[in-house]
């Protein structure tokens, strides 16, 4: 049984930098992966079977499988390299779906790197970034899931930071919010990108940094779906909470902590005053390697 790990993308800031003819915006944004994200496993089988598990599961139960980026990236990638992919997919939906933290983009890179991995491609295989653009805008970063850059409109990845070790918690309303409505909400000025002047040299440091950037989609979120605001500021107001902004294009919202622990407290706190959200307690950066052999 092969395991990858597809760890949730948290867009640390977000500037939207302009707007293409053709509708697409242009976004500035640092991208970082977290310790907490869904899973894919692997196991034998004689054709391809796709099984969805975890708290959210439920909400892709009515979708065709092979509409599933998981199982089209699947398919994408045995087409390219001539081979079939034949095996049991099963996806662990730990993050809510629609919700700003890479869910879909996360899940299909996962699966780019679980075949490769069974079909024994090298791991820079340039297949792998071009199937992973054809499958979403996003989706190449979440390849190798390691901070970066996102510029043009979200298809040009280049190397970020690295980032010190930093407590998260991730809140979500509970409320879906699809993405090509928020850029259709998103209105006023544009903003300069911002790449971060100097590696942050711990978690203090990059929330410094951070402040002085945003989230352009923020006030377009919060339009459609007001409770954003009130997760910012249930954020804002724990003890230790450095910064707390919306990730992509919401509805979650992420409060980033000196270290794991009291990013956990503050979690803890917040599931007791409001256990209608969905929260997490992590820390960034991703783990290395994502795969292991079982
Ligand atoms: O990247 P994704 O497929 O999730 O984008 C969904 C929609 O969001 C696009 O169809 C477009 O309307 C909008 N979008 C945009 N500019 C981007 C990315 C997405 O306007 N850079």
């Amino acid at each position: 049984m092969l395991f990858t790990f597809a760890p949730a993308k948290i867009n640390l800031y977000l500037h939207v930098t302009g707007r293409r003819e053709d509708g697409y915006h242009l976004l500035d944004s640092l991208v970082a992966f977290a310790q907490v994200g869904d899973s894919l496993c692997l196991e034998e089988a004689e054709s391809l079977d796709f099984k969805i598990e975890g708290p959210f599961a439920d909400g892709l139960k009515d979708e065709e499988p092979e509409k599933n980026l998981v199982v089209r990236a699947a398919r994408a990638l045995g087409a390219a390299v001539g081979k079939e992919p034949n095996g049991r997919l099963i996806l662990t939906k730990n993050l809510p779906v629609a919700s700003g933290i890479g869910g879909g983009s996360t899940d299909a890179a996962a699966s780019l790197r679980l075949w490769a991995e069974h079909w024994g491609l090298r791991a820079d295989d340039p297949r792998l970034p071009s199937l992973a653009a054809k499958l979403g805008q996003d989706v190449p970063c979440c390849l190798k899931a390691e901070t970066c850059y996102f510029r043009g409109i979200g298809d040009v990845t280049d190397p970020g930071p690295p980032l010190p070790l930093t407590g998260l918690v991730l809140v979500n309303p509970n409320k879906a919010l699809p993405t090509p409505a928020v850029f259709k909400a998103r209105q006023g000025p544009f903003t300069s990108a911002a790449p971060l002047e100097r590696p942050p040299r711990d978690a203090r440091g990059l929330a410094f940094l951070l402040a002085s950037r945003e989230n352009s989609l923020t006030e377009a979120a919060l339009s459609l779906c007001p409770d954003i605001q009130e997760v910012l500021t249930a954020l804002a107001a724990q003890p230790d909470c450095l910064l707390a902004r919306m990730s992509g294009s919401g509805a979650t919202c992420f409060g980033l902590f000196p270290d794991s622990a009291s990013a956990q407290q503050a979690a803890t706190r917040l599931a007791q005053t409001r256990p209608d959200w969905w929260l997490t307690a992590s820390f960034l950066p991703a783990p290395s390697p994502l795969f292991q052999k079982k």
